[in-house]
């Protein structure tokens, strides 16, 4: 019956030869895929693209049966309207009927049953907007820094199966941006006064810092980040995606300003708090000519340099930065010949922005002025904003659904791959489908705005599911299956599955407004005395709780254990380690509130000794020594990755190797000269949290217990110089120079988390 179906089908394409010629090489992608993920069932797949169907533009596949092959296997057939709903129809197929996944921590797609399960009656799923989307423009520097093509080969397959076809693309925009500016006749020393080095650049891009510091960056980067954008570039056309490409933005090297004595160039505001040599961009008005001239030949370039491959352009002015002016009229000028200028080199140009303005300067950003900023640009197929903030603060219904314009609901989830239980499952799966059916929505896509990939993996998966799924997903059914082929185990322990759904029901189910974001430990943050504890999304950073670990994390961990006691082939499976490792930090990060409070306590008690405050002290240290140890145990915990990822660009030059170095360090503890965003891209990670924050942490018990002895009062300023010179020593180490740094691992991970149990539960 169902070969029927398929020849028929295969017929309606094959009249159209044109088409059938397009449409078999355009699904080399697909086996390619295959092949990579699947190599023993290489043989098994057959795709087929459909005819698309005018009548309704979003995607639809169908998995259906073809048979049994020669070696007596069955095959599967995935009919598809686009290659990404293929994609999406093969990651059906081996999540619902396989029952694996590919992970962070890697593929277990060639762990399919060796007999590959039939699908029986057909089945046909239709994504419910036609866009899914991925990144944010700082996830480029906050996990993807120094990702190499490997890094991006896997992520790619992972998103192209999940369904994403609109992937940001930002590697590589600097080769394109020196030669326009080259062309505009700014000298190398004027450019190297811009651009920001390699773990900096997002902000770069953004218009938010300029320049680098510890050394500019080379040309060498530049270098090899274009032939990285190559591979990128052509890896997602193959998959079906289509990348949102750079554009010239107006951000310009100061120098532009004595070139150009009579261009428009205004400063642009100061972000954070750098100093001026490093903030307060130049922005070349987009209603200057000059302006269109440098983009279109950055458009003209980059083209040259990497093809035609997307109409669709990303594009922000004012990511946490103030206009110049905040006139409608000047807001709506300033759009117009932005938007202009895209149209002038290419007819069919997309903008696309991020809407986090809109949210965290909503006081400026009023009804008025954001309905003149997005009223400049003509059409409503004209833009896509990126609904920022959706699952905690959308800003779709306060804008009128942007005034007619396109725009993608978006889980924003994590600051600065910060790691840290949070999830807000019950708004991610029923807001999107309520935002759809509401009357004169623009809603045109779903996707993850994450600053950074971290932990939580399950709150991304259901994002992309739920764009798949016409009513919202069921979460006790969801965390199940999901359970079930993350640990993909014979007759897997149903306390595994509980594990889940009691992290499913509490600290992914957050429903407290003010903390909605992956929560920061409050020892990650510069040890003081006051300001550390209980802070909302609305002080930058959350780290309060929104949960009792005892009832949360404490059964979760319990559950686990219990599990791993009834089937040892757990002890074999990297996500089931890693889940392991993740509760017990979190565990152990909870538990270091209270030491802290107490510490404090001691601390402002008129009764207690210099001794006392060491004594309090003391598990403090302890406790950061423990998360260290296990972090140690388990690969993908390791502050080595980082680092090593970032020296393996250097082509064994040890200067270059050390710039590199110092960029990774830098931004995930001072992030900036003088530690202008400290902490905020904090980790935990095994060799960062024994290095850096048990220093911190003894100096602050050495200075609590010294002014107890001397009775001097406590100074938050002599503190905080203490802690900025142990970050400038920090991030200006290298590899190797302290005692015991591996590059790998560091002991069993199941020695040591017994070890824990026993000491904190
Ligand atoms: C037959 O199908 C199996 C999987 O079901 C696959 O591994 C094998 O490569 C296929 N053989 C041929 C000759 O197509
Ligand atoms: C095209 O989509 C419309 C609307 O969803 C549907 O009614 C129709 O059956 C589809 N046609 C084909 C050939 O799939
Ligand atoms: C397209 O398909 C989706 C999902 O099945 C459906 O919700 C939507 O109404 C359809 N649109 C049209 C124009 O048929
Ligand atoms: C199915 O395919 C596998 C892998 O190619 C092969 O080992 C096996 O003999 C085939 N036949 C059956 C009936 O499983
Ligand atoms: C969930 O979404 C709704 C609708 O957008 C919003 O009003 C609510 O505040 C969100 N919940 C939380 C906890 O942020
Ligand atoms: C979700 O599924 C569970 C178990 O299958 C069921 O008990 C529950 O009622 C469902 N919840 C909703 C909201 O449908
Ligand atoms: C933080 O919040 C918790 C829970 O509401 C509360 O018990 C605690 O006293 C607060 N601590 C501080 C320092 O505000
Ligand atoms: C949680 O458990 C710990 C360790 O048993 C205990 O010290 C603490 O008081 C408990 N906290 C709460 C809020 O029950
Ligand atoms: C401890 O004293 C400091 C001032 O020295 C104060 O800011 C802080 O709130 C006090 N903390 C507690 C818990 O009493
Ligand atoms: C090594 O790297 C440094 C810093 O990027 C650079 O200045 C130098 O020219 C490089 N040396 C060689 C031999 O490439
Ligand atoms: C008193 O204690 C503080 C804090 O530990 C320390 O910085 C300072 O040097 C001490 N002063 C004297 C005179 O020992
Ligand atoms: C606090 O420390 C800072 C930096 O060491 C110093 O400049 C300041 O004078 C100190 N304040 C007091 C009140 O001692």
């Amino acid at each position: 019956m169902m070969l029927f179906g398929f020849v028929g089908l295969a017929v309606a394409v094959v009249a159209n030869v044109a088409g059938a010629a397009a449409a078999s090489s355009q699904l080399e992608g697909l086996y390619s895929l295959v092949k990579r993920q699947i190599p023993a069932h290489a043989g098994a797949f057959t795709f087929e693209l459909s005819a698309a169907n005018t009548t309704n533009a979003t995607d639809t596949f169908t998995l259906s049966d073809i048979g049994k092959n020669a070696t007596g296997n069955a095959t599967i057939l995935i009919e598809c309207s686009t290659i990404s709903a293929c994609a999406r129809g093969l990651y059906t197929y081996v999540t619902e009927f396989g029952g694996v996944d590919i992970w962070w921590t890697g593929s277990r797609l060639n762990e399919l049953p060796s007999q590959l399960p039939e699908i029986g009656e057909p089945v046909t799923r239709t994504s419910l907007v036609p866009y899914r989307y991925h990144f944010n423009t700082v996830t480029f520097s906050y996990t993807a820094s120094f990702y190499d093509f490997d890094d991006w080969s896997f992520l790619l397959d992972w998103l192209a199966l999940r369904g994403v076809n609109l992937p940001l693309a930002w590697v590589g925009n600097e080769y394109v941006l020196v030669q326009v500016f080259r062309e505009a006749g700014l000298t190398d020393a004027d450019i190297a006064t811009f651009l920001s080095g390699p773990a900096f650049q997002a902000w770069n891009r953004f218009g938010n810092i300029q320049g680098s510091w510890g050394g500019d960056l080379p040309e060498q980067w530049i270098n090899d980040q274009f032939v990285l954008q190559k591979q990128i570039l052509a890896r997602m056309v193959e998959l079906g995606m289509t990348p949102v490409l750079p554009s010239f933005t107006g951000f310009v090297p100061r120098a532009m300003h004595t070139l150009y004595p009579n261009a428009s160039i205004v400063n642009g505001s100061q972000w954070s708090t750098f100093t001026i040599q490093h903030t307060n961009d130049s922005f070349l008005e987009p209603f200057d000519p000059l302006f269109s001239t440098l983009q279109t030949s950055f458009m003209t370039k980059y083209a040259a340099a990497y093809g035609n491959v997307s109409h669709i352009y990303t594009l922000d002015q004012y990511n946490e930065m103030m206009p110049y002016s905040g006139n409608t009229s000047y807001l709506s000028s300033i759009s117009s010949a932005t938007f202009a200028s895209l149209r002038a080199t290419d007819p069919e140009a997309v903008w696309m922005m991020q809407g986090w303005l809109f949210y965290i300067y909503a006081s400026f950003w009023t009804d008025e002025r954001v309905e003149a900023y997005l009223g400049g640009v003509p059409g409503n197929d004209s833009m896509i904003i990126l609904d920022l903030f959706s699952e905690a603060y959308p800003q779709w219904q306060r804008l009128n659904s942007y005034f007619g314009k396109q725009w993608i609901w978006c889980e924003l989830h994590d600051f600065g791959g910060n790691m840290g239980f949070e999830g807000n499952f019950e708004n991610v799966t029923t807001q999107p489908v309520k935002a759809l059916a509401t009357p004169g929505n623009t809603m045109v896509g779903m996707g993850l705005t994450m600053e950074g990939q971290e932990g939580n993996e399950i709150m991304y998966d259901v994002l992309f599911d739920q764009a798949w799924s016409p009513t919202p997903i069921n979460r006790t059914s969801y965390v199940s299956a999901w359970t079930s082929r993350r640990y993909n185990v014979p007759n897997l322990p149903t306390a595994a599955t509980e594990a889940w759904e009691i992290l499913a029901s509490t600290v992914y189910n957050n429903q407290d407004p003010l903390l909605q974001a992956t929560i920061k430990s409050i020892f990650e943050l510069e040890p003081a005395i006051n300001g550390l504890v209980n802070l909302t999304v609305l002080q930058g950073i959350p780290t309060g709780l929104f949960y009792d670990t005892n009832t949360t994390i404490v059964p979760a961990l319990q559950s686990l254990l219990q599990a791993r006691q009834e089937s040892s082939a757990l002890d074999e499976v990297p996500e089931f380690q890693y889940d392991v490792v993740y509760i017990i930090r979190q565990l152990l990060a909870n538990r270091f509130i209270d030491l802290y409070t107490s510490l404090v306590d001691t601390y402002n008690s008129t009764t207690s000794s210099s001794s006392d405050v060491s004594t309090a002290g003391a598990p403090l240290i302890t406790l950061l020594k423990d998360v260290d140890s296990v972090l140690l145990t388990d690969t993908h915990f390791l502050l080595s990755n980082w680092i090593s990822a970032a020296r393996n660009w250097a082509h064994d030059n040890s200067t270059y190797a050390a710039y590199l170095e110092y960029n990774a360090r830098n931004q995930i503890t001072l992030w900036g000269p003088r530690g202008e965003v400290h902490d905020y891209a904090s980790k935990q990670w095994g060799g960062l949290v024994g290095t850096y924050y048990v220093q911190r942490w003894e100096e602050f018990v050495s200075y609590l217990s010294g002014s107890k002895a001397n009775g001097t009062a406590y100074n938050g300023t002599a503190v905080a110089d203490v802690m900025f010179n142990i970050g400038l020593a920090w991030d200006n180490e290298t590899w190797g120079q302290a005692a015991n740094e591996t590059w790998g691992t560091v002991g069993n991970t199941w020695d040591v988390v017994q070890q824990l149990v026993d000491k904190y539960i």
